[in-house]
């Protein structure tokens, strides 16, 4: 494999399209401009023109026009709108294993399975955008480990250098990588500079040596029963999900920004996510006080 570096999240996913359209271009004789890429309703992978193209949330794109062409979203999750998108022009997938912006959602098992043989069934590269659940963050290393197949393309951000400095990455197999990009054909000033790679290199290490991926699972599971203990006592609360350290809670109201205030008066703070989803996504390096500190908090708001 190897490893392109850029800076912000948004650059490694644009390098990814730009991966899927020269394949598709030189691998599959796409005529240039005609390349499509599949992706999926509620879909957040960044903030760029190109990206938020195809967002399929207005906020995102409105008033930003003109939009990039070459994208179809087809209903997260689902394997049978994802077939019938594919057509002669299409050269990728590019989905998030399991969506953090879009609601903290986690697709049906067999999903992402199920995405890998549509894409060596149509010859189209299958591209995870695990930049919000990469690196631990549910339990795995890679999400994409939880159904045991590997994708084409991996980007990677956030985490991958400790959250400390900005680096991010798009991994792929050496012949793709060489296939589509020599020297000079993509780069960015500031990209894999030594001192964000080095802080890449740490994370990585501090990853492995303390065990983080093992941990997020183990007191992810711990956190979530307790947050389903509580929900079970909420007026409030229609749904928890997750995995590892990955949470979500759902409001029945949609409400999710009004509970995530009453959070911060008690010193805690968590985000929204989709509006009706509060995220929780704590360090992987919480401890069990921490956990208690976080469960507290959620009590008196969900259910006192
Ligand atoms: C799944 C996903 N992709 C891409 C991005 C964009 O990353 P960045 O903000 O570093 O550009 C984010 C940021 O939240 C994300 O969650």
């Amino acid at each position: 494999n190897k490893a392109l570096c850029k800076n912000g999240g948004v650059e490694s996913v644009e390098t990814a399209i730009k991966l899927a359209r020269f394949y598709g271009f030189k691998e599959k004789g796409i005529p240039d401009g005609k390349q499509e890429i599949i992706v999926y309703d509620n879909n957040f992978h960044g903030r760029m023109i190109t990206i938020v193209s195809f967002s399929t949330t207005q906020k995102y794109k409105e008033g930003f026009g003109p939009l990039t062409p070459g994208f179809k979203s087809a209903p997260y999750g689902n394997l049978e709108a994802t077939e019938k998108l594919i057509n002669e022009n299409t050269c990728g997938i590019l989905v998030e294993p399991m969506q953090g912006e879009g609601g903290m959602n986690i697709p049906p098992k067999e999903f992402l399975k199920g995405l890998r043989e549509l894409a060596d069934k149509h010859n189209i590269l299958l591209m995870f955008d695990e930049i919000q659940v990469g690196m631990g963050r549910t339990g795995k290393t890679f999400c994409f480990e939880h159904e045991n197949i590997i994708p084409d393309v991996l980007i990677l951000g956030k985490a991958i250098s400790g959250g400390l400095v900005p680096l991010s990455v798009m991994v792929t197999n050496s012949s793709l990588m060489d296939m589509a990009f020599k020297p000079g054909s993509d780069g960015s000033t500031f990209g894999g500079y030594p001192m964000a790679c080095a802080a890449g290199l740490a994370a990585i290490d501090v990853m492995k040596n303390e065990k983080l991926p093992e941990k997020s699972y183990a007191t992810g599971k711990m956190l979530k029963d307790k947050i389903l203990d509580i929900a079970s006592r909420s007026p409030h609360v229609k749904e928890v999900r997750g995995m590892g350290l990955f949470i979500g809670i759902e409001m029945k109201e949609g409400d999710a920004m009004k509970f995530c205030h009453k959070l911060l008066d008690l010193d805690m703070l968590a985000n929204d996510s989709h509006g009706h989803t509060i995220r929780i996504s704590p360090p992987l390096i919480i401890n069990d006080d921490e956990v208690d500190y976080i469960v507290e908090r959620l009590e008196k708001v969900l259910v006192d």
